[in-house]
């Protein structure tokens, strides 16, 4: 059966890297099909919707997403798409790797870490946010529930499982949020149990910060709450090289959508060298979420091999090509 994923282009940068994202991997030769859809200043322009009924209809329909960035316009009381995206669809899991790849500024050679953040609650999503009349006292609430920690730490040691990894760190504040971190915690400990051939460890979050930085090769899945899992992260984006070579996958049990972390970087959009790289290891998340692993290998290899070759790359990896010479030198690659 042919399978059809939604596309948003997106904002900025966005139809850019998706152009040369979509020419790799038809490549690759997945018999995918593609609804594409609008979201962001792009559709808000056409339909004077941030998120039109469409593309939420395409996404319910396909269950399966490859969305470039999309911009938030400031003020006006807009609020975040991809916010709106994960509460809508469920999405609990924000799965994101970092891995050192050749040929690329990076702090260190061996870093191979996913992140496996909790997408849907906790002190990220700020409930219950207020200002005194005074504007001198702000609130905003932790809610961690123990279905929220449960799925999302089953999720983590599920797919160290599934990809033979040997550890799972559960990363936590429970010394000082006694509750809200506490409770991640006590299930963390509880379900480690389960899965008695996967070493599991237990690091506070401000002393796992300072460790990535001084040993990152320590760690091989990490799992945590939303706040946390935002800041970390990122800060394992920029162990291996920064945000242009940073993909993410978020996954619910109806849908999954895959994205670059990074924004629509508005200073090089049009210009036509905006990196395509975490849009395309965040399509190799889903070949693999797809079950096309095989592709997803091949494309991956190719990724390494032309970083390592510096071969047409764009100028954020010190390269002088363009987002199109990057994927001509992918394309032959993935050719073989
Ligand atoms: N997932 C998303 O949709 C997402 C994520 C973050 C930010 N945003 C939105 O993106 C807009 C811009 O945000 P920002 O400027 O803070 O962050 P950004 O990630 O867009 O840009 C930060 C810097 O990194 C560079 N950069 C980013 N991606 C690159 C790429 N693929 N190749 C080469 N250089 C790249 C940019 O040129 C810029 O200098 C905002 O509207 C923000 O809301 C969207």
């Amino acid at each position: 059966m042919t399978q059809t994923i939604t596309v948003i282009p997106g904002d900025g940068i966005g139809p850019e890297i998706m152009r040369a994202t979509l020419r790799v991997l038809d490549t690759l030769k997945t018999g995918l099909q593609y609804d594409f859809a609008e979201a962001g200043v792009a559709a808000m322009e056409k339909s004077g919707e941030l998120l039109p009924a469409a593309t939420l209809e395409s996404i319910a329909k396909h269950r399966v997403a490859l969305k470039s960035p999309l911009t938030t316009p400031v003020g006006g009381g807009f609020s975040s798409i991809n916010v709106e995206l994960r509460r809508r669809f469920d999405l609990y899991a924000n799965v994101r790797p970092a891995i050192t790849f050749p040929g690329t500024k990076s702090r260190y050679d061996n870093i191979d870490i996913i992140t496996v953040r909790e997408n849907t609650e906790g002190a990220y999503l700020s409930e219950g946010q207020s200002l005194s009349a005074d504007g001198e006292t702000a609130i905003s609430m932790i809610r961690n529930t123990r279905r929220g920690a449960s799925r999302i730490v089953r999720y983590a040691f599920d797919l160290a499982q599934r990809l033979g990894r040997r550890q799972v760190t559960a990363v936590h504040k429970a010394n000082i949020i006694k509750t809200a971190s506490g409770l991640f915690l006590d299930v963390a400990r509880a379900i480690a149990k389960d899965y008695p051939q996967i070493a599991f460890n237990e690091m506070i979050v401000d002393n796992t910060c300072m460790q990535l930085v001084m040993k990152p090769e320590q760690f091989d899945v990490i799992v945590t709450t939303n706040l946390f899992g935002d800041i970390i992260s990122d800060l394992c984006a920029g162990l291996v090289g920064g945000l242009g070579l940073a993909p993410g996958a978020n996954i619910g049990t109806d849908a999954a959508i895959f994205e670059a972390v990074h924004g629509s970087a508005p200073d090089i959009a049009g210009k036509g060298i905006a990196n395509p790289c975490a849009l395309l290891l965040a399509a190799c998340q889903m070949l693999d979420h797809l079950n096309m692993v095989d592709q997803a290998q091949r494309l991956r290899m190719a990724i390494r091999a032309t970083l390592a070759a510096n071969d047409r790359t764009t100028p954020d990896l010190g390269g002088s090509g363009t987002t199109e010479t990057f994927a001509d030198a992918l394309i032959e690659r993935v050719r073989g």
